[in-house]
């Protein structure tokens, strides 16, 4: 997650803007430094005529106070504004950019593939899959408080303010895989707060999403586990393809949890809390608020754990 390990433009851009930053603040302070140790180097008050002090006072206010941080902050702008015009949305020869909307919640990340007209959106969570070597724009916002999507090496930051959306727009050089963090302070799981970046060559990127773009497949077995869903997870929790007769909506709240639709295929559990492997949703729906306490997910004592089993061994199958 280093932002020197740069893997994209926007990163590299940031990459020289830093380095640009602290060579003129090293310069700047050991000018600053030199100067006030020259004060006490000086023995004998020369005698000045009050007209003299003046013109050396206002000698030192318009050189040190206007000229000196006019030329600094002129020096860093230089680097600064075409880095900031980099991460702009604007128009491109090569036509549009590819569209991803991410939405930042108490703790958690919401992945959005708009899909064309008659297509069905693909919605994920706490994975974030984009294709290599082409520029992507990021739509995002917030559904409650304010986070910050950030993806040290791609470059970024960048607030994500409820009410409102912005684009950032970024581009991998090279297909891999990338850490990401929420980076401004949203509450008490902040921390908990990852996002896995995965950067796939264009072929790959669009056989991914396709897959999740296709109609589901109508679900068979686990029954059981189904028919809990829908009574305990279904009012919070979509499912692609999810049966609407089995869901049991007797919560009244509007607390929207994350689409699991492709929940088996995805890295890890509570936004990197668990590495997902088997038996880890079980584990996660009986100790998630020891885990990450006070994620919006209320406490599952009131099911039995062979339940709490069944739906997790279903929802480990759900992969596209
Ligand atoms: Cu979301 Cu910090």
């Amino acid at each position: 997650m280093s932002i020197l390990d740069h893997s994209g433009p926007a990163a590299r851009a940031q990459f020289w803007v830093w380095w640009a930053m602290l060579i003129v603040t090293v310069v700047v302070s050991l000018s600053v430094y030199a100067l006030w140790l020259y004060t006490f180097r000086r023995r004998e008050q020369p005698q000045r005529t009050p007209r003299e002090e003046r013109h050396i006072m206002l000698r030192w206010v318009l050189g040190g106070g206007i000229a000196l941080p006019v030329v600094s902050i002129v020096a860093l702008l230089v680097f600064a504004a075409p880095t900031g015009r980099s991460m702009l949305p604007l128009p491109l020869p090569e036509g549009e950019a590819e569209r991803i909307e991410v939405i930042g919640h108490q703790w958690w990340w919401e992945i959005r593939y708009p899909g064309e007209e008659g297509e069905r959106d693909v919605v994920t969570a706490n994975r974030l899959v984009m294709p290599a070597g082409e520029p992507v724009d990021f739509r995002i916002t917030s559904e409650d408080v304010i986070h910050a999507f950030w993806i040290p090496r791609l470059g970024g930051k960048r607030d994500m303010i409820p009410g409102r959306h912005s684009t950032i727009r970024l581009e991998a050089d090279v297909p891999g895989v990338f850490g990401a963090q929420c980076a401004e302070y949203c509450g008490a799981q902040h921390t908990h707060m990852l996002l896995h970046v995965e950067v796939l060559e264009r072929d790959a990127y669009d056989a991914w999403l396709a897959e999740r773009r296709s109609p589901p497949v109508p679900q068979e077995g686990f029954d059981q586990a189904r028919e809990a869903f829908g009574e305990h997870c279904a009012a919070c929790h979509t499912v692609a393809g999810f049966p609407d007769e089995l869901v049991v909506d007797d919560l009244e709240h509007d607390i929207r949890g994350p689409d699991l639709s492709d929940i088996g295929s995805r890295p890890t559990l509570g936004a990197g809390v668990l590495p997902m492997e088997e038996g880890a949703i079980a584990y996660w729906l009986q100790h998630h608020q020891t885990l990450k306490p006070g994620n919006r997910m209320p406490p599952h004592h009131h099911i039995d754990t062979e339940t709490l089993q069944d739906i997790g061994a279903w929802l480990e199958t759900l992969e596209p």
